[in-house]
C-alpha cells in the first residue's frame, strides 16, 4: 500500500509521515496493524467533534439517503444548507447575516477576495507577514511568506502587507484599500494572538477609509478556543467572516458570511458572481448543521478553557520556551527546530500525533478534537514529556 501511495498518490513532500490508517473513533486513529495513535491534531482543526462522531454520521447517512447533489450551489432551495445558514446568522451579528457555502477554506478566501474588489470597487488588498489563507492563487498572493510563493508568480497585483500586531503599520490601511485580510489567530505562523486592542485599531481604521476588515477563522472557528468564533474575545466584528475546517466535522467545505446587502452585490454585474458546483452540497451541510447543534447544545465550547489549563500545567519542561495560543489550538514553542523535529516524530512512534506550523519550525501544533477526554489529554502530555526527558538524556549534557 505505501509504494502505491507514494506512486499513484500525487505527494506533497519527500517524506511523509505515511500512517496507513484503517479507521478511525473519537479522539484515536487506528492503523492497518490495528495499533491506536491517540489524536491531538484532528486533521488539522478539522475534526472538531473527533472522529465519526455518531451524530455527524447519522446525519450524514440520513441525508445520502434522501438526495446528495441535485444542482449547482444557489438554484434549488435544499433544506439542509439553509437550516445551517439560518442557524449561523442567530449566533452571529445581524451583519453577518448571511452566508455563502462553498467546498473549502482557500476557495472561501478566494470568494471573500472577490466580494470585497467587487463591493468596494477598489482593488488594493492588504494581509500580513506570514499570513496563510489558503494555497489557490488569490489566496496564495496573499501568503505572507514569500519563499513559498514564489515560483508561483506572477500572482494577484495590488497586495500589500503589515506586520500582524504592529499599531504602527496600521496606518497603511488607506482609502485605496479594499480589504484588510487578517487571521483572528495568526495560525502558520506559530498560533499568534493578537495584542489587547489591536484588532479593534484595525477595525477603527477600516471604518474610517471604508474598508472592509476580513477575518480568517477556518483555524479558531467553531468553538476551539472558547466560543464560536475567536472575534468574538474581542471587540471587533469583521465585515467577512471566513470558515471552514471543523465545520463539517472532518467533510469538506467553506464559507464566508457578510451582510445581505453586501453579499447581493456578486448577484449583478457581473450576474454569478461566484460560482461552485458542489458549494452547500446537501450531506455535507447536513453535516455543518449536526456540528453546529452539538457545539452549541453541549458544554464543548466552554469546557475549551478547562482542557487548556490541564494542557499548559501538565506540559511543563525545560525544553518548552512558551505555549501560544487559546483554547485547543495550542503551540508548543520548542527551545530549537530540532527538538521540535524530534517531538513529533518521537511522539509519532509512541501512537501520540502531533504535527507542525508552517512557518515557525519550532513550534509543534496541538489542535485536538474539542472532545478530548482529560484522561487523553493526561496521557498524551506523559508522552511528550517522557520524549523530552528522553531527548535531554541523549542530547542534552
Ligand atoms: C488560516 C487558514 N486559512 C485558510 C486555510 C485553507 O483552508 P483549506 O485547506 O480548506 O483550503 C487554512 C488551512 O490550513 C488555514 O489554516
Amino acid at each position: 500500500m505505501k509504494q502505491d501511495f507514494l506512486r499513484y498518490q500525487a505527494q506533497t513532500t519527500p517524506n511523509p509521515l505515511g500512517l496507513e490508517v484503517s479507521h478511525a473513533k473519537g479522539s484515536y486513529i487506528f492503523d492497518s496493524q490495528g495499533r491506536a495513535h491517540l489524536d491531538f491534531v484532528a486533521g488539522v482543526s478539522a475534526c472538531g467533534l473527533g472522529h465519526s462522531h455518531p451524530k455527524i454520521v447519522r446525519a450524514v447517512q440520513e441525508q445520502a439517503e434522501k438526495y446528495m447533489h441535485v444542482m449547482v450551489y444557489g438554484e434549488y432551495i435544499q433544506k439542509p444548507a439553509v437550516t445551517f445558514t439560518k442557524l449561523l446568522a442567530s449566533l452571529l451579528p445581524d451583519t453577518l447575516e448571511t452566508t455563502y457555502l462553498v467546498n473549502s477554506g482557500t476557495e472561501a478566501m478566494e470568494g471573500a477576495l472577490k466580494l470585497a474588489r467587487r463591493y468596494t470597487g477598489r482593488t488594493e488588498i492588504i494581509a500580513a507577514h506570514k499570513a496563510y489563507h489558503g494555497n489557490t492563487m488569490g489566496s496564495l498572493s496573499i501568503m505572507g511568506y514569500e519563499e513559498r510563493k514564489s515560483a508561483f508568480r506572477p500572482l494577484l497585483t495590488d497586495i500589500r502587507f503589515l506586520r500582524f500586531n504592529s499599531i504602527e503599520d496600521i496606518k497603511k490601511i488607506t482609502e485605496n484599500t479594499a480589504a484588510v485580510v487578517l487571521e483572528t489567530i495568526q495560525g502558520g505562523a506559530g498560533f499568534i494572538m493578537p495584542e489587547p486592542g489591536y484588532l479593534e485599531k484595525v477595525r477603527e481604521r477600516c471604518t474610517q477609509t471604508g474598508s472592509l476588515l476580513i477575518l480568517d477563522e477556518i483555524q479558531p472557528g467553531f468553538g476551539r478556543t472558547g466560543k464560536l468564533f475567536a472575534f468574538e474575545h474581542y471587540n471587533c466584528t469583521p465585515d467577512i467572516l471566513v470558515m471552514g475546517k471543523a465545520m463539517a466535522s472532518g467533510l469538506p467545505v467553506g464559507g464566508f458570511a457578510a451582510s445581505g446587502p453586501m453579499m447581493q452585490s456578486l448577484q449583478q454585474q457581473p450576474k454569478l458572481g461566484h460560482i461552485t458546483t458542489f458549494g452547500g452540497n446537501a450531506v455535507i451541510a447536513a453535516a455543518c448543521l449536526a456540528t453546529l447543534r452539538e457545539i452549541t447544545q453541549s458544554t464543548l465550547m466552554a469546557d475549551t478553557l478547562v482542557k487548556e489549563k490541564l494542557f499548559r500545567d501538565g506540559l511543563q519542561h525545560p525544553l518548552i520556551k512558551e505555549i501560544r495560543g487559546k483554547g485547543l489550538l495550542l503551540a508548543l514553542i520548542m527551545e530549537s527546530e530540532e527538538v521540535a523535529n524530534y517531538l513529533v516524530l518521537e511522539c509519532a512512534k509512541k501512537g501520540l500525533i502531533l504535527f507542525w506550523l508552517l512557518f515557525e519550525p519550532r513550534a509543534v501544533r496541538i489542535s485536538p478534537p474539542l472532545t478530548l477526554s482529560e484522561n487523553e489529554i493526561r496521557e498524551g502530555c506523559a508522552i511528550i514529556l517522557e520524549v523530552l526527558t528522553n531527548y535531554r538524556q541523549q542530547f542534552v549534557n
